[in-house]
């Protein structure tokens, strides 16, 4: 995908690549803390230091997917996103099954798939057309400086690159920060669904699904040229 980093707005130093193999500690930390209250007792047997390995032994094997950038400032990792115009790719999806066998071993493989009964999607059904964002997590310490602004328009321009109407995404119900940060760059709740396997395992009730049509990105863009 021909998306270049760029290096305006409001986070200047900040670039945006592809992310590989090497990327798997770092991204790995983040996602697991980005996951928040799902990440520990979904994929780390209840342990977040467990989920961090985990997920990095995950992305190792992703870790050559084109569908994950990551944000860096100095080479430093301190973001990463994944966006792409179809999740239901068979090829990744053998890929991503591949890489739990191998982390997570056959049973634990599907332990781990029981566990995640209880993640009902809140995505309506018969979306056509749009574009899919997930695993956005900023360092905690980098947050409210733009790079997840920044991220978040790398995907927008694969949206508009790969010819979708609008952009989609899913965020834990009491996920407030996450919520305002989609509001402010556009998105409307469309969806939710709550889930009370969730809830009792996790203590989040469920998830929302949010959009944002791709042609209010041009719109945002003639309103605030700096970001
Ligand atoms: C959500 C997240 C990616 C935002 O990244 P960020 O780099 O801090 O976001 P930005 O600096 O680009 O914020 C842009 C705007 O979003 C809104 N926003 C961001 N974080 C917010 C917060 N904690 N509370 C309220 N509004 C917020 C603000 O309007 C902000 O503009 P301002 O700083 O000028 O007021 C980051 O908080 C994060 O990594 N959270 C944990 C992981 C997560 O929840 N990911 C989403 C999973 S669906």
């Amino acid at each position: 995908m021909g998306i270049a980093g760029g290096d305006v707005g409001k986070a200047p130093g900040i670039s945006i690549r592809p992310a590989t193999a090497s990327d798997a500690d770092v991204v790995g930390y983040l996602l697991a803390d980005a996951a928040g209250p799902l990440a520990a007792p979904i994929w780390g047997g209840g342990s977040i230091e467990r989920t961090r390995e985990r997920f990095a032994g995950l992305f190792a094997c992703w870790g050559g997917s084109d569908d994950h950038f990551v944000a860096c400032e100095d080479q430093r990792v301190v973001g990463v996103i994944a966006h792409t115009a179809d999740r239901t790719d068979p090829w990744q999806s053998l890929r991503a099954s591949l890489a739990t066998m191998r982390v997570y071993g056959v049973l634990g493989s599907m332990a781990l798939s029981w566990r995640m009964r209880h993640m009902v999607s809140a995505e309506p059904p018969f979306v056509r057309n749009s574009y899919s964002v997930w695993n956005l997590a900023v360092a905690e310490e980098q947050r409210r400086r733009g790079i997840g602004t920044k991220l978040l328009r790398h995907a927008h321009t694969g949206a508009r690159e790969a010819g979708a109407l609008t952009v989609g995404l899913e965020v834990l119900i009491g996920n407030t920060a996450a919520i305002r940060f989609y509001e402010n760059a556009g998105y409307k709740e469309r969806r939710r669904r709550e889930s009370a396997g969730l809830r009792k395992m996790t203590g989040a009730p469920g998830l929302i699904y949010m959009v944002r049509a791709v042609k209010d990105d041009d719109q945002a863009a003639a309103r605030t040229p700096s970001r």
